[in-house]
C-alpha cells in the first residue's frame, strides 16, 4: 500500500489545536491553562466529543470522564487497537502536551475514512481524564481507571480544601464508583500507541523527525512536612532554633543533588514549597514541599527514594524539626513493547522520515495502558525542548509527520498477529 495517501491535513490539525487552546482556557490563569475539573476543562469535553462525532466515531463519555470514540472495524470481535492522550494541562501550561495525541488520533480517523481505508479491528480513541499531576496527587485518573489501576485509596485522597477526588468527580458529573469497576481486562487490547510531543530537546538537536519511545520513566512523588517552633528571630540564638524552613531548604538541595549525581537517567525536582508563619522576624515553625524523582531505571528510583528519605530526615533532626513524608505516587518505569517500537520505526521508514530511539522522561497515559496490551509511543520534536510552560511549541509540519506515522503504525498493527506482552 502507498502510505503517502494517508498524509494528514496539516491545516486541519493546526485549526483544531488553535480552537481548543483559544476557546477552553482558564482566563484568569497564565498560559493555556486547562486543569482537570476546571470549568474550562469540563466545557472542553463536549468539544472533543463533537470532534469525534464529526469524524464519524461512535462516542461516549465513560464513568471516569474519558471521552471515547470508536471506529468500528470489519471484525468487531477481534481485539481492538487503542490510541489517545489527554487535553488537560498543568497550571501555566501549553497548547501541545497531550493535545497533539488527541487531535492527531481524530485526524487519523478522518484520513482513514476519506481514503476508504477500512481497519480489520475496532480503533478506540480516548481523551483520558486528568493526566497531569493534580492537587489530589493522582495523575492519569482516566487511564488508571481503564487499566484497572485506580483504587479506593486514590478516590479518598483530598486536595488542600479537604475535597476528596471522588467528590470532585461527582461534581463534574462523573461516577467514581463505576470508574473503579469499568476496567478493561489485561490482554484485552491488540495494542496501544500514543502520539505526543517530546517535551525535551533531544529530537530537535539530532534533527530526527520522529522519536520511537523505548521506555517511560517511573515517578516517585512525595509531600514532606516539617514542623519546628516559632520564636523571635532577633532573640533566639541560632543554636537553639527549630527552624522548619531551614530544614526544608536544606532538603531541597538534597533532592536536587540526587538527580545531579544519577549515574543513569534520573532527575529530581522540588516543584513547590510553602512555609509559615511568614514574617521577617519570626523563625518559621512549619514548611512543606512537593517533590518528585524520575527514572527509566527502577533500581535507581528505589535507591533514590530511600536515600532522599534518609537524608532529609537527617536535615530535619539536625535542627530538632519533626518530619513527615507522604509518598503520593509510585509509578514504576515501563518499557515500550519491542514489537511496537519496531512497527513505529518501520512506519517512519515507509514514509522516509528520520527516526531515533528515545526514552521518555515525562509520564504518560501509555504507561498505564501497557497493562492491557503491547504499548508504544511516537514523539515529535518540541521547539527548544520547552514544555509545561506557555512557550511550549511544536512545528505543525512535524506534528503532521507524527500523525502520519501514527496512522501508518496503526495500519501495520491492525494487520499483525497478536504479540505477547513484554515481560
Ligand atoms: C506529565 O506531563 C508529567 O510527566 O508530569
Ligand atoms: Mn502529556
Ligand atoms: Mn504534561
Amino acid at each position: 500500500m502507498d502510505y503517502n495517501v494517508l498524509a494528514p491535513d496539516r491545516d486541519r490539525i493546526a485549526s483544531d489545536i488553535g480552537e481548543l487552546a483559544s476557546t477552553f482556557v482558564e482566563g484568569a490563569q497564565p498560559g493555556w491553562t486547562r486543569r482537570v475539573f476546571s470549568d474550562a476543562y469540563i466545557a472542553s469535553r463536549a468539544w472533543t466529543l463533537s470532534k469525534m462525532r464529526e469524524a464519524g466515531l461512535e462516542t461516549r463519555i465513560d464513568p471516569a470522564g474519558n471521552v471515547v470514540g470508536i471506529l468500528p472495524g470489519r471484525n468487531r470481535s477481534a481485539k481492538p487497537l487503542m490510541t489517545g492522550s489527554h487535553t488537560d494541562t498543568v497550571h501555566g501550561g501549553g497548547r501541545f502536551d497531550g493535545i497533539v495525541g488527541v487531535v492527531g488520533a481524530i485526524e487519523t480517523v478522518r484520513r482513514l475514512k476519506e481514503t476508504g481505508t477500512r481497519l480489520e479491528r475496532d480503533l478506540v480513541i480516548v481523551d483520558f481524564l486528568g493526566e497531569e499531576a493534580n492537587p489530589f496527587g493522582v495523575s492519569c485518573v482516566g487511564s488508571r481507571s481503564i487499566a484497572g489501576l485506580l483504587d479506593v485509596e486514590h478516590l479518598d485522597r483530598t486536595d488542600e480544601d479537604g475535597v476528596r477526588l471522588a467528590d470532585a468527580m461527582v461534581r463534574a458529573g462523573l461516577d467514581p464508583h463505576e470508574a473503579l469497576s469499568q476496567a478493561w481486562k489485561p490482554g484485552s487490547l491488540h495494542g496501544y500507541v500514543e502520539l505526543h510531543v517530546e517535551q525535551g530537546p533531544v529530537l530537535e538537536k539530532s534533527g530526527a523527525a520522529i522519536g520511537v519511545v523505548t521506555a517511560i520513566a517511573g515517578i516517585e512523588r512525595l509531600l514532606a512536612t516539617f514542623t519546628g517552633r516559632a520564636d523571635h528571630a532577633g532573640t533566639m540564638p541560632m543554636d537553639m532554633r527549630h527552624d522548619a524552613l531551614a530544614a526544608a531548604a536544606a532538603s531541597v538541595v538534597v533532592v536536587e543533588r540526587e538527580g545531579c549525581g544519577a549515574p543513569v537517567h534520573g532527575v529530581s525536582t522540588v516543584g513547590r514549597i510553602e512555609s509559615g508563619p511568614g514574617s521577617f522576624n519570626v523563625v518559621p515553625d512549619n514548611a512543606r514541599f512537593w517533590a518528585e524523582m524520575r527514572s527509566t531505571e527502577a533500581d535507581w528510583l528505589t535507591g533514590a527514594k530511600r536515600r532522599v528519605a534518609e537524608s532529609i530526615g537527617i536535615e530535619a533532626s539536625n535542627r530538632g524539626v519533626d518530619l513527615v513524608v507522604e509518598w503520593l505516587n509510585d509509578q514504576a518505569p515501563v518499557r515500550a513493547h519491542e514489537k511496537i517500537q519496531d512497527t513505529i520505526a518501520r512506519a517512519a521508514d515507509d514514509l522516509s522520515f528520520d527516526w531515533e530511539a528515545i526514552p521518555s522522561g515525562a509520564g504518560h497515559d501509555a504507561a498505564h495502558l501497557a497493562h492491557l496490551g503491547p504499548m508504544g509511543m511516537i514523539f515529535v520534536p518540541s521547539i527548544s525542548g520547552r514544555s509545561h510552560c506557555p512557550e511550549e511549541k511544536s512545528d505543525f509540519a512535524q506534528i503532521a509527520q507524527g500523525v502520519h506515522v501514527l496512522t501508518t503504525t496503526l495500519l501495520h498493527m491492525d494487520r499483525t498477529p497478536a504479540v505477547r506482552p513484554s515481560a
